[in-house]
């Protein structure tokens, strides 16, 4: 289950809680049910974020001195941080995703999205296939956070690169030469964000102007860069392909019988692009009834929560609006709980409204495929052409 837990062939019956060894040998505790990972989400005291970045597969000493080389560092910033400095780098983070700022980037974002799908059916009609992943969805977000927060001046696909490869190196299970790579990627990457971080303007001001180090802004960015704008390209992808298999709300959605916001909430509990998220036991402690010796990792199935009889009527049926549906816990919750969720929302929102009518017809001919990796989906394609 670990490096695959969105996999069909993931058994039911899973316990509660349950202790998995994984590649390395290393014991996890995987957390299944919506009580408990809630239990655990809400508790940064008993269960802290501090492993959120950690790598699953130890990085070795030639990829570590690659990653030296580049004077890499991930100090605590944002996802990782239990320390006294994470609400204000959280409060000055917010403040640059605010639901007004990214309520004004709705119009713009919709007239890109109508421009490429008016293109897309085009190609449809003409019987091309087409792909939904790498000519839709995988550069919107990252656009998107660009007019958001100043970003470096990098091309949008050395963005990307640097982003699959940090998630890669992180969550994925790995070769030592695969490791090598993927520092020699994240590290080159890395130096762009810290010259960025001593001069740059907006977020990164706001963050010197506050007094934090050179590495915090580099880690800020550095987490806003991958998980600000990956994840939610993978999810447009995974919600999209998910749409081709649900005609009846696409119907809906074309008769306005059904919410376009109630089909994103419904994606994010069914298609969650962050499978897992981790915690480590802070202190000896029980959870569900079990006991948990301090420093064990614990693995929270995001994925599976949001599947929990316990909290929704259908559990594997994508009915947008059932009871239930809006408590899936796709975006974590507590003080840690995602910045970015009203963004993602937002952007998922636009692409369901204009690009579901795109999926009326077609057949899949490469549905997305995704790699091994502890907690992030990182499709590669989806393509569907119209017969
Ligand atoms: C569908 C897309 C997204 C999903 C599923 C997602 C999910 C998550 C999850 C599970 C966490 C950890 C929460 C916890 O520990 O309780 C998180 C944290 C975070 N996310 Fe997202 N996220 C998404 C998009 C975004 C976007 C668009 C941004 C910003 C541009 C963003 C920025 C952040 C930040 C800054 C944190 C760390 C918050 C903190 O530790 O205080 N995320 N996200």
């Amino acid at each position: 289950m670990l490096f695959r837990g969105w996999g069909e062939s993931v058994d039911e019956r899973w316990p509660d809680v349950a202790t998995v060894a994984d590649h390395v040998g290393v014991d996890h505790l995987v957390v299944t049910r919506h009580a408990l990972v809630r239990q655990v989400l809400a508790d940064p005291e008993t269960w802290r974020p501090d492993n959120a970045l950690d790598a699953v597969t130890p990085v070795p000493v030639a990829a570590l001195r690659v990653l030296a080389g580049h004077r890499f560092r991930l100090p605590p910033t944002l996802a990782n941080n239990s320390t006294p400095s994470h609400p204000a780098i959280r409060g000055i983070v917010a403040e640059a995703l605010h639901p007004t700022r990214v309520a004004a980037q709705q119009p713009w974002l919709t007239g890109l999205v109508r421009q490429r799908v008016t293109g897309l059916a085009g190609a449809l009609d003409a019987g091309e296939p087409v792909d939904l992943y790498a000519e839709l969805a995988a550069d919107l977000p990252l656009l998107v956070l660009a007019r958001l927060v100043e970003l470096p001046d990098a091309p949008v696909g050395a963005v990307k690169d640097f982003a699959r490869a940090a998630l890669e190196l992180f969550w994925a299970p790995l070769d030592a030469d695969r490791q090598l790579t993927l520092a020699a990627e994240v590290g080159r990457f890395h130096t762009v964000l810290r010259d960025f971080a001593a001069t740059g303007g907006g977020l990164a001001a706001a963050l010197r102007a506050d007094g934090h180090s050179p590495d915090v802004v580099v880690g800020a960015l550095f987490f806003l860069l991958v998980a600000g704008q990956e994840t939610t390209s993978q999810f447009l992808t995974l919600l999209l392909h998910r749409l081709t298999a649900e005609p009846e709300v696409r119907a809906g959605l074309r008769a306005g019988t059904v919410a376009v916001a109630d089909v994103v909430e419904e994606g994010l509990r069914l298609e969650p692009p962050i499978v897992t998220w981790r915690r480590v036991a802070a202190v000896d402690t029980t959870l569900g009834g079990t006991a948990v010796a301090a420093g064990t990792s614990v693995v929270l199935w995001l994925a599976r929560a949001g599947r929990d009889p316990e909290v929704v009527a259908a559990p594997d049926a994508f009915r947008p609006g059932q009871r239930g549906s809006r408590r899936h816990l796709a975006f974590g919750a507590g003080a840690h709980r995602c910045v970015g969720a009203q963004l993602a929302r937002m952007e998922a929102a636009v692409v369901v409204a204009e690009a579901a009518p795109l999926l009326d017809g077609v057949t899949v001919v490469r549905p997305p495929w995704c790699p091994d990796n502890l907690t992030f989906r990182m499709p590669d394609a989806f393509v569907v052409r119209r017969p």
